[in-house]
């Protein structure tokens, strides 16, 4: 069924584990993550972001989610990520999400309390759960200082201080992960002191990680073995999002793994079948290698199988 993630992420945080939120963008994406879920009787997440709306056009987004649900009893969550305005989440809100995310981290303190109380209370009035985010995703410096890290990390007093003035679900917090992949120029830090202390101010809160993608090697090397040029590559080490998972984390988001893992296969197979054209033949490797490696983060990562 279509569910919101309230329930989810109470018994994600009493069980000390992680629901992943997998971005989504085609088919082929959807179903990979869909039957890994499947094996693994996880719940889950499907994110949609600005980009994916205006990729595939919401109707497709949703039709290929009701394709989802139709083709299994999991519980499923419609998510929409990094909304960016209240119009957009609304259309979200209305369009049959069930959870929205309004991403007001580029704005001062009391404007992305402001905003987020608007989204908030459109979005509880009509079901929907909120995700809000604090403090800001960069990639941080190599000369990891503390003074560097307070200027963009989230503030766990202002983080508690925002959950009780907007009244949101989940927030997002910057302790040194970021998008895409090169997350990390030296040794990869998290700052697992300020989850920590996040945990403690706000007891039972749900908190979400962006920026969690692992960039596994297996994939960067299929890449650049196959015609790709992404030198340098690094993700946030498994290890770290077990420990996030185990403490207030609740939501690991996933979207540039996804990227890797379908962009390495179709590089293989077009390299290593030159006389090949249907797209059936690379998109379908590409749909099984993105279900194994999100059965791997459900399974060994994130903690989630068979907890529905
Ligand atoms: O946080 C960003 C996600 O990876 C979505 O990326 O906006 O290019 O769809 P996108
Ligand atoms: P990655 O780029 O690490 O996959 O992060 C995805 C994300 O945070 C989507 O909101
Ligand atoms: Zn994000
Ligand atoms: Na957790």
């Amino acid at each position: 069924p279509l569910v919101s993630t309230k329930e989810m992420f109470e018994k994600a945080y009493k069980g000390g584990y992680a629901i992943g939120a997998f971005n989504v963008n085609n088919m082929e994406i959807v179903q990979g993550i869909v039957d890994a879920a499947k094996e693994e009787q996880s719940p889950l997440i499907l994110q949609v972001s600005a980009g994916a709306r205006k990729y595939a056009k919401h109707i497709y987004l949703i039709k290929l989610v009701e394709a989802a649900l139709a083709d299994t009893d999991l519980p499923i969550a419609l998510h929409l990520d990094h909304g960016d305005t209240f119009e957009l989440c609304k259309d979200c809100i209305d369009g049959g999400f069930t959870s929205v995310m309004i991403d007001g981290s580029k704005y001062d303190f009391k404007e992305n309390v402001a905003l987020t109380k608007k989204v908030v209370e459109y979005a509880h009035a009509h079901g929907v759960v909120v995700e809000a985010e604090l403090g800001r995703l960069a990639g941080v410096e190599d000369d990891v200082n503390v003074s560097a890290n307070d200027a963009i990390f989230t503030d766990p007093e202002q983080a508690a201080e925002f959950v009780h003035l907007t009244g949101v679900d989940s927030l997002a917090i910057a302790i040194g992960t970021s998008h895409g992949a090169y997350k990390f120029k030296g040794t990869p830090y998290l700052d697992f002191d300020r989850l920590e202390k996040v945990g403690k101010l706000l007891p039972d809160f749900p908190i979400v990680l962006h920026g969690a993608s692992s960039v596994l090697p297996e994939f960067v090397k299929k890449c650049n073995e196959f015609g790709g040029d992404i030198p340098g590559a690094q993700g946030v080490p498994e290890e770290m999002l077990r420990k996030a998972a185990s403490m207030a984390v609740c939501k690991i988001n996933i979207d540039t793994d996804l990227r890797l893992a379908m962009t390495a296969t179709v590089r293989e197979y077009l390299t290593k079948n030159p006389g090949e054209f249907d797209p059936r033949k690379y998109l379908g490797p590409a749909r099984d290698a993105i279900k194994g490696m999100v059965q791997h983060k459900i399974k060994d990562v994130l903690g989630s199988s068979n907890r529905i």
